[in-house]
């Protein structure tokens, strides 16, 4: 079978777990050299274990720790894999998390620590992916790009979220982000893309369905009738960083079974 990510070096953020792992075995399994980057100690031993299934399937790659929100380790992390793997072909700019609150009871340190990591982990993550893509160019074999940037974000760059506005801050932040970058980047060859999940099922939404009630809930936003799967956004990010998707930049992808359809209205108005 064609490996379509054949040779390239992926570094994935915020990949021991959810999406970002799921996304790292696909890219795995299209060929590439995968970078399980994790964000602390802690989460070493689960980073592990992502990479030893990506082994027992045929596939390559290393874990790497680093806090995506520290621009220190971000410029070491990116230095050191250009220094072990020669480059880096493609930026799945994940990392994310929530902290949920009321907005009125939302402490300055929730505020900071969502965008730290989820809009500002994407600055510096990019910044230095774009440098190394700049010094490097296109290398035809390789890819038809110097680059490729799949920018993570949500439905919540669009649908706005009552109880959440940091993490949905963040989201609308990473849309204008991705489409200003991929706009001043294209003349490079460089493509910067976003997927935005709807509902997946990971540990960062366990409450919307780990009960038969919450689930019947949650399956009312989705007009697709299944909760989402970590494969859904890695057959598309694979897609996305491919040669396939060449002629695509600065476009929001949604993979939400069709939760951005204003589902409530296909009973009313
Ligand atoms: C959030 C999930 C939520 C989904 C749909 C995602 O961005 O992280 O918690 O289930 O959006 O609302």
């Amino acid at each position: 079978m064609e490996k379509k990510l054949q040779a390239q070096i992926a570094i994935i953020t915020g990949a021991s777990s959810g999406i970002g792992a799921g996304v790292a075995k696909s890219l795995a399994i299209a060929g590439a050299t995968v970078i399980i980057n994790h964000p602390v100690a802690a989460t070493k031993d689960a980073a592990e274990a992502v990479l030893t299934e990506i082994k027992t399937t045929g596939g390559n790659g290393i874990t790497y720790q680093c806090d995506v929100s520290k621009e220190e380790e971000v410029i070491k992390m990116f230095a050191d894999i250009v220094a072990q793997f020669g480059t880096v072909d493609i930026l799945i700019n994940n990392a994310g998390l929530q902290r949920d609150s009321p907005f009125e009871k939302m402490t300055l340190e929730q505020w900071n620590f969502v965008l730290g990591v989820n809009l500002t982990g994407q600055f510096l993550c990019a910044r230095e992916a774009i440098k190394e893509f700049l010094r490097r160019g296109v290398i035809a074999e390789r890819s038809k790009a110097a680059g490729k940037i799949i920018c993570m974000s949500s439905v919540h760059e669009v649908i706005p979220w009552a109880g959440h506005a940091n993490y949905a801050a963040s989201k609308g932040g990473i849309m204008l982000l991705m489409k200003s970058i991929a706009q001043e980047f294209a003349p490079k060859k460089i493509r910067i893309n976003s997927i935005c999940p709807g509902a997946i099922q990971t540990p960062i939404n366990r409450s919307a369905w780990d009960t038969p009630q919450a689930l019947a809930s949650l399956l009312t936003l989705i007009p697709y009738q299944r909760i989402g799967q970590p494969e859904d956004i890695g057959n598309t990010a694979v897609w996305l960083a491919s040669d396939d998707s060449d002629y695509i930049t600065g476009a929001s992808i949604f993979v939400d079974g069709g939760m951005t359809l204003y589902p409530g209205f296909s009973t009313n108005g």
